[in-house]
């Protein structure tokens, strides 16, 4: 509300961060916190063997991590904060109040990370024949898994904040926003996650480096086995905390958020899907362990799959049963605070949004008023033509019937009960009636729908900030984020 309307109509504004963000959380724990360590494992085997064979291995695998992180994982890391910002900037502008040491920390942790890789990749094979400095070189490795995990524990804080804030809302400090009811439990879950995949990457490309060594893969197998092995025990513990500590009404929307939008509709049959996936990988650890350098390139690939497919499903699913709030009961998905509402409702959206290009609606101008209370209040989740378009959804609804706007305010204003993702209705009766004049419009005019970026940003309405800000004693239940 506070800021212009950044909009892709084509992708839509969730698939646009969900692609970027799941690519990311793919590398991020199965090649940078999973697989590291393995590194620094099967550097520190090579070291205690006095055997060439596993330092040649480690630093082939290193390469593949060191070109993927820097890369591609880096950039869609970055692309996440761009996305996010850019989609969201009001929920993203209160984290950052929240836990503005956090990101401090965050970037200084970041920064290191990335020149830690640097220095371990490089320095490799200049330390590879000197005792000394290759004890040293290793040390740099368990340096490097380590700020690699502390980057995702920063992050997760932030992540379990967004589903409960737990005392945070009483307190209102960093602390009690860090240590949230969701963090260790989640952050359990990640770790164990992280390190089953990246057992299973390591697995996959040792298996494709040895074809021509079989013994020494069989006992490189091994090793990686047993540890993939382990972690898998650790994971199905993680997930059963983690699964204790997800509030009731979160899991009673999980059916929902499994089987809702039709491109997922095998979903219903998910719970099945995760036994058998799970089993599959814990059989494949398992036989790769009794009989090490047996089992099939093919499985350790298929296993890969599955829980590269898990996670991805993981991720979909926490955001989903975390709505309509995009930070746990303080600000929903719309962008607007939960506190806000009562004096929205009453002035309308309009009056309050400061790069709004209409503020008064009459007759004539009812189509275009509803087009920006469309704007503002359901663009962040729907397209008007693209992923999740409105004119889909409506038509799912009403067919080719006349869309009729007395029948769509009639379900607007429900459709937070009517489907527990969707915030209510934040505008006033007006905005309403507009929002579903434009909407019954679209039934004959597929208009294309751009956002500021493409229709340009209209002179900000400071007025209206102030009066946002302030000024209304009746209804002001601001407070700051943090004191
Ligand atoms: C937090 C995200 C979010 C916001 C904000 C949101 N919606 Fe939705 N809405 C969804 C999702 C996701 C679906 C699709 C569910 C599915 O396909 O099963 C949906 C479905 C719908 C449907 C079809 C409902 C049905 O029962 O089939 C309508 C109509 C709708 N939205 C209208 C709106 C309007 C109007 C607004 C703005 C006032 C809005 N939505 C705001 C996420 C949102």
């Amino acid at each position: 509300m506070d800021f212009p309307i950044f909009h892709i109509d084509f992708i839509g504004n969730r698939m646009l961060i969900a692609v970027d963000a799941i690519l990311h959380v793919i590398i991020n724990h199965a090649l940078a916190v999973g697989a590291l360590p393995i590194i620094a494992l099967l550097e520190y085997i090579g070291i205690r063997n006095k055997d060439k064979r596993w330092d040649a291995l480690a630093f082939r695998l290193l390469k593949i991590i060191f070109i993927v992180t820097t890369t591609v994982g880096a950039l869609t890391g970055v692309g996440i904060w761009f996305s996010a910002s850019l989609i969201n900037p009001a929920a993203i502008g209160s984290l950052i109040r929240v836990f503005f040491w956090g990101w401090f920390v965050e970037w200084l942790v970041f920064v290191s990370e990335v020149s830690l890789i640097m220095a371990y990749f490089l320095t490799w094979e200049s330390t590879r024949d000197k005792p000394e400095a290759k004890l040293k070189h290793w040390r740099l490795g368990l340096f490097l898994a380590a700020f690699s995990w502390i980057t995702m524990a920063i992050i997760v804080a932030i992540l379990g904040f967004m589903m409960d804030t737990g005392n945070w809302q009483t307190e209102r400090t960093l602390l009690a926003g860090l240590f949230n009811p969701m963090y260790f439990p989640q952050l359990g879950f990640r770790t164990t996650l992280a390190m089953v995949m990246g057992g299973m990457s390591m697995i996959c490309l040792t298996y494709l480096y040895t074809r021509r060594e079989l013994a020494f893969r069989s006992a490189v197998l091994e090793v990686l086995s047993k540890w993939t092995g382990a972690w898998l025990l650790a994971l199905a513990i993680a997930a059963i905390w983690y699964y204790q500590v997800i509030p009731g009404h979160m899991l009673a929307n999980i059916p929902v958020a499994v089987t809702t939008q039709e491109y997922v509709s095998w979903n219903s049959q998910l719970k099945w899907l995760l036994i058998f996936g799970l089993a599959f990988v814990g059989w494949v650890a398992w036989a790769s362990f009794k009989r090490p350098g047996q089992v099939h390139g093919a499985k350790y690939a298929l296993s890969l799959v599955v829980l590269v497919l898990m996670l991805g499903q993981f991720e979909r699913v926490r955001e989903f049963i975390r709505k309509p709030f995009i930070i746990g009961n303080y600000m929903y998905a719309n962008g607007l605070r939960v506190d806000d509402y009562p004096l929205l409702k009453r002035d309308g959206i309009l009056q309050h949004a400061t790069y709004a290009g209409i503020r008064e609606i009459t007759a004539d101008n009812q189509v275009s008023a509803g087009r920006e209370v469309f704007e503002q209040t359901c663009s962040r989740c729907h397209t008007v033509n693209g992923i999740n378009s409105i004119r889909g959804q409506l038509k799912n609804m009403y067919g080719d019937k006349r869309w009729q706007a007395d029948i769509i305010a009639a379900y607007v204003e429900n459709m937070h009960g009517a489907r527990y993702f969707m915030p209510p209705f934040p505008g006033n009766k007006t905005e309403l009636q507009a929002l579903s004049v434009y909407l019954a419009s679209l039934q004959k005019r597929a208009a294309a729908f751009n956002g500021a970026q493409i229709n340009g940003i209209p002179a900000p309405d400071f007025i209206s900030a102030a009066t946002h800000y302030g000024n209304i004693p009746d209804l002001d239940t601001h407070q700051g984020e943090q004191h």
